[in-house]
């Protein structure tokens, strides 16, 4: 133990209590304990590049490119996705993918190219093998995306995992997304980026890197074509990069570059190649659809550590009813179990949670639980004899359950990488269908570990399932939160079939969207942690991961009033809008801020409520496209280079651009707009794009700007579907998808087309029917005309 971490471990036990932090101190020790026993120690190692190519081998899409010290295998799908993987990595079996991978495209012929190369010529791509293996992606007129460099490879003498580099070139003008959940994004500066779910322990903010959810898959945007590229492997470790510089024409471009090294897995690769659109549907369809919630978590939910009692839940609720302030979700955090052991309910402070249950649904509200994956290691808790009788807990390498310290005090840790542990957590869902939960959140599942120093999870020689394979946490640990999600959503699928299941998980990897959400975890309370909300938002909806929010108001301290608005006015613009605090944090209750910002709140709540429909149909589209609701502002104009450097404003679906203030003291903000006319929505008035505009923005609203001729559904004062329209510019046309939906349940909605355009001096809407267009249906608010023009 060294100097910081003996400050680390005394702060622990000044936190949690001195048994708890005497706890975690012996966890650390006999962490180190059982990896210094079970871990294979790290050795001589030798290095290794493919070197010379010796013979191909032609396939269905490609083919096998034989080097004299490894092989390549490269395919292009029908798709257009290109997966590569050396050594005879091939793309199952694999957490990321969805199902079976996509067909290889028959036309895609392996073919010599010059200099003792190969290429893979396909329609929307061209994969050049150069003869020392350095794979280059063109596009279809040339234009080279990325070239990755022969790889290297670093092999214990005495067997192991191999480590691995891989360096790539982007373009001098590239700019890098994802990485997972990062707060200090969402355009990746120059840095280097680790792989490996965290807890950071405490609220974090920009510099906290990594998180709770990291995964290997960038979005590289450039002038030729955005394409989206993912190490398919779990195990630990960074990627760097560095954008490139364009030398002004002097023709001494700098290209971008990206390292990636991992401690072990296979090296294989999937990159699509397009517009940012068709990326990311060639991503979802390669990684699963993102799961559709209900409609009512797409509303507000309200949750807090500490509610403490029936009474104060209720009196919450109340607290929003009295004051007209829509609520469709309550969560419950660890203080209601007994004693914090999971599926249980602390009965002196909750004794009748069915019942609290059943009048919230009354009038609207739904409550969701938190769900932790650590088991408290007591016989007599029935999780704990169950999981024992069952065998579902993670071992370490001599056949030990591992043990660590989370809430309960010590616990045990199921493996949900096995399959039959899978099944048996899914069967606990039951238990809280009885107490009249609805939801589910799935918390500390990095895993976290508390420990006094070292890594706070578990050990890395810990043993997992794997699905049957069998390994290490070394490559169990970040899909952890991933097999824990797929558990829960399968159970809820089973228990409760008629429901749309409904999960969001703080940790988990690529896929995870098949099974829910995600929030952004303790983001501290402050204006920096507002600007990591977004970032968070943003990446992972590149990532393939939709629906996710932030803590509103920050998980720790009190915000000012000022701060508490601005991100309740940016969440209600988010998928996941939940107001949520730590134990010792101040209120977050839109009424504990004074009357102003409870006024502007309401009308950020009523707003979202309208927009109701609007969200709906986005999750139906994120389900059916990948395309995430939240999108960066180059999402439909990436050739914009200035969109590319905009991070502090987001597209809302295709209609809406939101320009959250992320700052104090604001009465008006700058945002740049993409091409075409915008309407701010308060106001009417309308802007023409690109370029940047200044626009209010006063502590009542954050500004809001519709795209001329966007067609948005809205939930009308009756509660009915309405739309309104925003007046396409004069001679031009527009329109706009909308997903009429039950609500819940499985059922396919039927997507709805419409389309707006100038007759003369009539604004027409209309519907596409089976017959050709009628007139919309629906109620229609036509907006923007009339309306003052703002002058650039
Ligand atoms: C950590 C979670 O991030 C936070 O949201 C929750 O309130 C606490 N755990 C307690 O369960």
């Amino acid at each position: 133990m060294n100097g910081r971490d003996l400050v680390r471990s005394m702060k622990v036990v000044g936190s949690v209590g001195a048994a708890q932090g005497l706890r975690t101190v012996r966890a650390a020790w006999r962490r180190r304990r059982v990896d210094a026993a079970g871990l294979p120690p790290r050795g001589a190692e030798r290095a290794r590049v493919p070197g010379p190519v010796q013979e191909v081998q032609p396939g269905p899409g490609g083919g096998v490119i034989r080097f004299s010290r490894s092989e390549l295998c490269v395919t292009v799908a029908v798709n257009g996705a290109v997966f590569w993987g050396w050594d005879g990595a091939t793309p199952e079996p694999s957490y990321a993918l969805a199902g079976r991978c996509p067909e290889p495209d028959p036309r895609a012929v392996l073919e010599p190219d010059k200099e003792g190369g190969w290429r893979v010529v396909a329609e929307r791509v061209t994969v050049v093998i150069s003869r020392h293996g350095t794979v280059e992606v063109k596009t279809p007129g040339g234009v080279t995306l990325r070239r990755d460099l022969p790889p290297r490879w670093w092999e214990p003498i005495d067997g192991g995992a191999a480590r691995w580099m891989q360096r790539s070139e982007v373009a001098a003008d590239a700019r890098f997304f994802g990485l997972g959940g990062r707060a200090s994004g969402p355009r990746l500066k120059d840095g280097t980026y680790r792989l490996w779910n965290t807890d950071p322990g405490h609220a974090f903010g920009p510099g906290d890197d990594p998180l709770y959810i990291t995964m290997p898959v960038q979005v590289v945007v450039a002038d030729a074509a955005t394409h989206l590229v993912f190490h398919d492997t779990s195990w630990d470790g960074t990627v760097t990069l560095r954008e490139g510089e364009e030398g002004a024409g002097s023709g001494h471009d700098r290209a971008g570059t990206c390292e990636v090294r991992m401690d072990g897995g296979p090296l294989r690769c999937w990159v699509m190649v397009g517009t940012p659109a068709r990326v990311l549907r060639a991503w979802a369809a390669l990684t699963g659809a993102p799961a559709l919630p209900p409609a009512w978590a797409l509303g507000h939910h309200h949750a807090r550590w500490g509610f403490g009692s029936e009474q104060e839940v209720r009196r919450i609720v109340s607290g929003y009813q009295e004051r007209g302030l829509p609520l469709d979700a309550v969560h419950l955090d660890i203080d209601h179990f007994d004693e914090h052991q999971v599926f249980t309910v602390d009965q002196d402070a909750f004794p009748k949670l069915p019942q609290l249950a059943e009048d919230l649904r009354r009038e609207g509200v739904r409550l969701v639980s938190i769900v932790d994956p650590a088991v408290k290691a007591a016989p007599g808790n029935a999780v704990y004899d169950s999981g024992t009788a069952e065998d579902a807990f993670v071992r370490d390498a001599s056949g030990r359950p591992v043990r660590g310290v989370v809430w309960p005090g010590e616990a045990v840790f199921p493996d949900f990488t096995h399959a039959r542990v899978r099944k048996w957590w899914a069967g606990l869902y039951e238990e809280r269908f009885a107490q009249g939960f609805s939801g589910f959140w799935h918390d500390m599942n990095e895993p976290t570990s508390f420990a006094a120093f070292g890594e706070a999870t578990l050990p890395r020689s810990a043993r997992h399932s794997l699905e049957g394979r069998g390994g290490d946490h070394r490559e169990a640990h970040n899909v952890y939160g991933l097999c824990m999600a797929r558990a829960g959503y399968e159970g809820l699928l089973e228990l409760a079939p008629q429901e749309r299941p409904f999960v969001f998980s703080r940790s988990g990897w690529v896929g995870m969207q098949r099974y829910g959400g995600t929030w952004s975890g303790d983001v501290a309370t402050g204006w920096p942690g507002l600007r990591a909300s977004l970032s968070l938002v943003m990446g992972l909806g590149l990532c393939g991961v939709p629906y996710s929010g932030p803590d509103v108001g920050g998980f720790d301290g009190s915000p000012s009033p000022e701060l508490y608005l601005r991100w309740f006015q940016l969440a209600a613009h988010l998928p996941l809008f939940r107001t949520h605090a730590s134990l010792r944090a101040g209120r977050r209750e839109p009424w504990e801020f004074g009357p102003e910002v409870l006024e502007h709140a309401r009308v950020a709540l009523v707003e979202r409520r309208r927009l109701l429909p609007y969200f709906v149909t986005l999750a139906h589209l994120a389900r059916r496209t990948g395309a995430p609701y939240v999108r960066p502002l180059w999402w439909s104009a990436p050739e914009d280079r200035t969109l590319r450097d905009c991070e502090d404003a987001f597209l809302l679906g295709d209609c809406l651009l939101v320009a959250p203030v992320l700052g104090p003291g604001a009465d008006r903000r700058a945002v740049q707009l993409p091409r075409g006319r915008w309407y701010d929505t308060a106001t009417g008035r309308a802007y023409e794009g690109p370029g940047q505009v200044l626009v209010d923005a006063p502590l009542s609203r954050v500004p809001v700007l519709a795209r001329s001729g966007a067609v948005v559904p809205v939930r009308g004062d009756d509660g009915g579907l309405e739309l309104d329209v925003w007046a396409p510019a004069p001679g031009r046309t527009g329109g706009g998808l909308v997903v009429p939906d039950a609500g819940d349940g499985e059922d396919e909605a039927e997507i709805e087309r419409y389309v707006t355009r100038w007759e003369g001096r009539e604004l027409v809407v209309e519907l596409e029917g089976e017959n050709g267009m009628i007139a919309s249906p629906r109620p229609v608010r036509i907006r923007g005309l009339d309306e003052p023009s703002a002058q650039m």
